[in-house]
């Protein structure tokens, strides 16, 4: 159904119960009604951890509100979006049509993210973002009714490549699946290392989600560079790094990344992971009251220890808590709801942040090495990074 039928079938709705005198009842019932809360998420597949963390994450944060948005009960609908950009449309469809969620919160991968981007902008329902970093959808088409609250695909990036040049690594090789996330994580890459003065003698890639990494590390060994740099997440980003080591190039060629190579993964990657350096909005030892209280509650509640994808979609929670709280929970007062979301400072485990004009966060960068199975602060790699937002107009 286009937007335009969708309108015209709820104003004659609206039209005919007010003619037959139900307006008000109608009125009543929406309002004492439990917001109703859609979780697009992966549940099966490389990025399964990611959708649970993310749901875990904002559960935490509406529990901390005695389960309450603006005062009213939750209610949730749960759709497993399998990463599969081709069924995109039609899951958040059914969450926005069938449901008649007042919030759709998705998802983990850029592709299917584009999918819920173009039903949140010709239904208007609100969309968060936990964690897809698609870059269009805070820059050219960033909608008034879109807030993300995890990251660009550039932004880790960005801050990667001085912190490569710094410790004498000139010559890097990048390697990533070659799908939306990995391409623009190579643009942030690019832009950095070549910025502070990095040559990248090759890019390599495979399909998403393929994980057959022989080949291109046996082309790595032979290319010989100082670095390898790459982008990627879940239970590939575990297979990587595994192969990485078994293939002995751990040895004489350090690894980087964007942090989500070693996100949720340090059980299951073990000793190969470690010395691996990462750039991430967040990390697991940030030494602050808020995270460790986070850290503890989480572990607590879930018998889980939480990673950057929770605290996401924790974030998330606190986002929609603003919002609702601002509204009193009429998250139908959209003029006064995005006010409140638009601007926002939230107090995050990862450290303050602020919602950008495009809705996008304004964060800090931390460089991270893997010791222990922990993501170890070293510094910050670049403070209060923002996308550029090309193309938004809003703001
Ligand atoms: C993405 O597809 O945007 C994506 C997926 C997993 C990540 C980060 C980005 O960890």
């Amino acid at each position: 159904m286009t937007t335009r039928r969708l309108v015209l079938t709820r104003s004659a709705a609206v039209i005919g119960a007010a003619s037959t005198g139900l307006l008000l009842p109608e009125i009543v019932r929406a309002q004492s009604d439990k917001v109703r809360v859609g979780f697009m998420l992966p549940y099966t597949g490389t990025f399964a951890q990611l959708g649970v963390a993310i749901e875990n994450g904002f559960r935490m944060a509406l529990n901390e509100q005695g389960g309450k948005l603006g005062g009213r009960e939750v209610e949730f609908f749960k759709v497993d979006d399998e990463s599969n950009p081709a069924k995109g449309i039609e899951n958040a469809t059914r969450l926005v049509q069938r449901d008649k969620v007042d919030v759709l919160v998705g998802t983990v991968h850029s592709g299917v993210q584009m999918g819920i981007h173009k039903v949140a902008r010709d239904s208007g329902v609100l969309s968060l973002i936990p964690n897809a970093g698609v870059h269009v959808a805070t820059r050219a088409q960033c909608a008034p009714n879109v807030f993300r609250t995890s990251f660009t695909n550039s932004q880790p990036t960005l801050a990667l490549g001085k912190a490569m040049m710094e410790r004498g690594h000139k010559k890097a090789v990048w390697i990533t699946w070659n799908y939306a996330a990995g391409d623009e994580a190579f643009e942030g890459f690019e832009k950095s290392y070549t910025e502070a003065g990095g040559t990248i003698i090759k890019k390599l890639g495979l399909p998403f989600p393929n994980v057959e990494f022989q080949a291109l590390l046996t082309e790595i060994a032979s290319l010989n560079p100082d670095a390898v740099a790459c982008f990627f997440a879940g239970g590939g980003a575990a297979k990587f790094l595994r192969d990485f080591a078994a293939a002995g190039l751990n040895k004489n060629i350090q690894l980087y990344g964007s942090g989500f190579l070693t996100e949720g993964v340090l059980d299951a990657a073990g000793d190969a992971a470690n010395g691996v350096l990462t750039t991430m909005h967040y990390s697991d030892s940030l030494d602050t009251p808020r995270n460790k209280k986070f850290r503890l509650d989480y572990a607590k509640t879930f018998k889980l220890q939480p990673d950057v994808y929770a605290v996401q979609g924790y974030d998330t929670g606190l986002l929609l808590v603003k919002g609702a709280n601002a509204v009193k929970g009429d998250l139908n007062n959209k003029p006064a709801l995005y006010a409140a979301m638009n601007g926002a400072e939230i107090d995050s485990p990862r450290g303050k942040w602020k919602m950008s004009a495009a809705h996008n966060p304004i964060q800090d960068m931390y460089l991270r090495k893997v010791e222990n199975k922990e993501n170890k602060v070293i510094g910050i790699a670049q403070k209060a990074v923002a996308d550029p937002a090309t193309g938004c107009r809003m703001g």
